[in-house]
């Protein structure tokens, strides 16, 4: 954790349009409905620099809507300040991870990737969280149900292994 003693996730897709925006959105309502809010600081971003300065995709904030997520991030990309500045760097997929792993100076830095499909559990057929940029409706619904399903169960996990008191 760093001197602020928040505890900060930072949320990682190719685009950080669809999946790192809602992930990040979707975090945020949890730690917020836990009573964490002053405890965490969740951001996200995107390894490639397409969108960068756009809002989400109009089809991840029409499908996150109804679930309570505004998204109002815009779209940066991972900077090398991201692994010091994090304590937990988490991927959407394979691409992702590996592409984080790449970038990182220290071993130190490269261990704080983690990948978001190793906490799917309701969804035994997903290890990693697809982009929904080419699918239709059900692959935007597909994004936010993985995401939820992991991000409870990461969320649990953070405060267990840093004693965070709830
Ligand atoms: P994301 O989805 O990585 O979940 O934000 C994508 C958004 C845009 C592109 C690819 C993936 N793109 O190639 O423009």
């Amino acid at each position: 954790m760093n001197e602020s003693s928040k505890y900060s996730v930072l949320f990682v897709c190719l685009g950080n349009i669809c999946r790192s925006p809602a992930a990040q959105a979707v975090m945020q309502a949890m730690v917020d409905d836990r009573g964490l809010t002053e405890r965490f600081y969740i951001d996200s971003a995107g390894t490639g620099g397409y969108h960068i300065g756009d809002l989400p995709d109009k089809r991840m904030r029409v499908h996150a809507r109804p679930r309570g997520y505004e998204l109002t991030h815009r779209a940066r990309r991972v900077q090398s300040s991201d692994y010091e500045d994090f304590d937990l760097i988490v991927g959407m997929d394979a691409a992702n991870v590996s592409d984080l792993c790449r970038r990182a100076a220290t071993i130190e830095q490269e261990r704080k990737v983690v990948m978001m499909g190793d906490y799917i559990r309701q969804f035994p057929h997903y290890d990693y969280v697809p982009d929904p940029y080419y699918e239709g409706s059900e692959g935007f619904e597909l994004v936010l149900d993985l995401l939820e399903d992991a991000c409870d169960n990461l969320l649990d996990k953070i405060i267990k292994q840093n004693n965070i008191s709830q």
